[in-house]
């Protein structure tokens, strides 16, 4: 059995519990909070055998094979820092760090010290990815020439979102799965950007679409908003037909099209408890392996990505 612990006893850390109740090769062994009342707590709604009322004293737990950090963004690096300092693999939460600097200093420290550390998007770990590969490559739209993307959800009422200090705006939590499904379905690299953000209040990122050219000319038009509700759907387009992936995070189809919005083939995504465990499961193998990343998100891919971010948020003026 895989014993997992988790950090932070918030809203993301239940799904990624009832996953690991559902999983027969997993456990949860154990949460650790800054409170140990709500440690107790979330330990009683998952049964969760140790409760901890400090991630430190979670982090002293020798029984844990990967732990899973799910704090706010702006608290992601201290505790990543800490747990490799532990000699804990670990798995963080998107986005991964707050920027460039601080992703490259956390992952010069997991390979100094011989730790894994890997990165919570999920999609990358999911078989819909494949899918949506093998639909490419098949030529079955002919050559992709384009995405259209939006992912759209109102947090704005949640004080990580709202907060420049805890790392809020729509980007750091919800753009970095525009950019990361581009990547994940087209291998040529950025050659150009243009982008435009809205704002609120508070002065992080709202809304904002970004255009990206990639090398081979690809056109890649992506909108994100943390302050309205989307339909949140991608369609990739190629010069006899587009694909329809009916969520850009955790679609359930990929329609292959033609003209008309006549569906020729439908894919479906294989069930799921909630599609969590494939992250959990990518991590196991690669540890298992002496692998101190794992293949569906290397290093390197978490750096291209920050650095993408990092040159939106200084355009933007919100870094
Ligand atoms: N994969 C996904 O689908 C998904 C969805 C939503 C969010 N996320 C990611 O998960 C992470 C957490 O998001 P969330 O929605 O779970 O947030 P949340 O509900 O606000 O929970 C975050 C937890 O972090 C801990 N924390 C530590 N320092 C904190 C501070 N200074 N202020 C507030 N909380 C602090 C708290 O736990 P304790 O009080 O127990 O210490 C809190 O409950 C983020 O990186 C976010 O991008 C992922």
């Amino acid at each position: 059995m895989f014993k997992v612990g988790i950090i932070g006893a918030g809203h993301i850390a239940e799904k990624a519990a009832r996953t690991l109740q559902a999983m027969e090769d997993m456990t949860c062994i154990a949460i650790g909070s800054r409170s140990e009342e709500k440690a107790l707590a979330f330990a009683g709604r998952f049964d969760i055998p140790r409760a901890y009322g400090s991630y430190a004293a979670l982090l002293e737990d020798p029984d844990i094979d990967l732990v899973y950090i799910a704090v706010p963004h702006s608290c992601h690096f201290g505790v990543t820092r800490d747990a490799i300092l532990a000699g804990k693999p670990c798995l963080v939460e998107k986005s991964f760090m707050l920027n460039a600097t601080e992703a490259a200093e956390i992952i010069a420290l997991a390979r100094e010290k011989g730790v894994f550390v890997g990165e919570a998007i999920w999609p990358r770990y999911m078989p819909v990815r494949e899918i949506g590969r093998k639909l490419l490559e098949s030529g079955i739209i002919g050559e992709p020439r384009m995405v259209q993307a939006t992912l759209a959800y109102n947090v704005s009422d949640k004080e990580r979102i709202i907060s420049p200090e805890l790392g809020g705006g729509a980007l750091l939590d919800l753009g970095v799965y525009l950019l990361n499904f581009v990547r994940m379905y087209f291998d040529a690299p950025v050659s150009q950007i243009n982008t435009t953000c809205v704002k609120a209040p508070s002065g992080v990122d709202a809304s904002e679409q970004v255009t990206m050219v990639l090398s081979d000319g690809t056109l890649a038009s992506l909108d994100c908003s943390a302050w309205c509700q989307g339909g949140n759907e991608a369609v990739i387009a190629g010069t006899t037909g587009y694909l329809v992936f009916d969520d850009l995070i955790n679609p359930k189809t990929v329609n292959v099209c033609r003209k008309r919005h006549i569906v020729e083939k439908t894919v479906a995504v294989p069930d799921q408890i909630t599609g969590f465990e494939y992250q959990f499961r990518a991590c196991r193998d690669a540890i298992a392996a002496g692998s101190l990343e794992p293949s569906a998100m290397p290093h390197a891919e978490i750096l291209y990505i920050m650095h993408l971010m990092d040159r939106l948020r200084a355009e933007w003026g919100t870094a």
